[in-house]
């Protein structure tokens, strides 16, 4: 089978480190972009690596002109707690590089008459809850439920999913001779955890890094209070997911934008399971009350039957098996 060629933005971030050795032991070739240089450990995977800004037009629109796309994983993106530092930086990365990438891929699909897929990985930030009451009584929440973020990552995701579905279905609305050649899918992911990269400007942020500093031998201390709740994924099955809806028939598609979920834990029985295995490690709690407020706004849990139905989305790891089969083994192999 002739391979599909991807191009990964965002190629050196957590979600890259795993997702393009699989894309590049599948059926894909690879294309990476990023802004800075290629991590050596991914150069492997790679068949043409561009660096540069997302935002930027005229890169933008040579890869697509260059590369025969097919297909394109587009995770660059500025993080929540990163995008309150600065709102306007957030707003130009995510929204001004997801307009981008679409329009970009729109014109070469257009001109070529071949569909271009785009995956779009969005997040629990999209849900705003609008207190503590709500999201500990609404459990299971469904794709058109509490879409009311009080971050400007979440707004950005909440807009590009529904840019993304813009010029999928309605793209110059009025032109009765408009041909769409974009297929664009999107996947709302929990808090991930990697054993193998430590996330940055995220407010999930607290769980991978309790872990890791625990396996570092360093004490820990919590931004959020030990009852916060959220859905987390170990990264493994966040790149399962992406694999799973890019090869997924269109046909059995029902949405373009779909919850996806493995388990639910507070940040006070992510302690307890990290305490069990280093028992010399100090963790405390000293909420910050900013992430705080952004963490009670997301919820504990989701529904993501649809997905579950449509694409045979189902995770491999519970939380047990994240921790003792995925976590605990490869982070004290990493800083051993
Ligand atoms: N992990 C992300 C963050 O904390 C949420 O998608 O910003």
């Amino acid at each position: 089978m002739e391979k599909r060629i991807a191009l990964v933005t965002g190629a050196n971030g957590e979600v890259g480190h795993l997702l393009l050795g699989k894309l590049a032991a599948g059926n894909y070739e690879v294309v990476a972009l990023d802004l800075n240089d290629l991590d050596q450990t991914l150069s492997g995977f790679v068949k043409k690596f561009y660096k540069g800004d997302i935002t930027d037009e005229a890169l933008l629109s040579s890869i697509f002109q260059n590369e025969h796309i097919d297909i394109v994983f587009h995770l660059a993106a500025v993080l929540s707690t990163s995008g309150e530092k600065n709102p306007e930086l957030a707003h130009h990365v995510n929204v001004g590089g997801t307009l981008n990438i679409l329009k970009s891929a729109n014109t070469i699909s257009q001109a070529s008459k071949k569909k271009i897929t785009v995956i779009y990985p969005s997040s629990i930030a999209v849900y705003g809850l609008p207190d503590l009451v709500t999201k500990n009584s609404a459990s299971f929440i469904g794709e058109g439920q509490f879409t009311n973020p009080i971050t400007m990552y979440g707004i950005n995701k909440l807009y590009g999913e529904n840019l993304g579905i813009y010029f999928e279905k309605y793209y110059k609305l009025l032109e009765k001779s408009q041909e769409r050649y974009i297929d664009f899918r999107c996947i709302r992911f929990p808090g991930l955890i990697s054993a193998v990269t430590v996330p940055s400007g995220g407010t999930s942020d607290y769980a991978p890094e309790m872990i890791h500093t625990a396996a570092q031998g360093q004490g820990y201390e919590s931004f959020v209070r030990e009852d916060s709740v959220l859905p987390f994924m170990a990264m493994p099955d966040a790149v399962k997911a992406l694999l799973l809806i890019a090869d997924a028939q269109k046909e059995k598609l029902t949405q373009n934008v779909y919850n996806v979920s493995s388990f639910s834990v507070s940040a006070k029985e992510i302690a307890e399971i990290v305490l069990k295995v280093f028992p010399e490690t100090m963790i405390g709690y000293n909420p910050d009350p900013a992430r705080q407020r952004i963490v009670d706004s997301w919820p504990s849990n989701v529904n993501d039957t649809t997905a579950r139905r449509d694409w045979s989305w189902s995770p491999d790891y519970d939380i047990k098996k994240a921790f003792e089969e995925y976590l605990i083994p490869e982070i004290t192999k990493k800083y051993s």
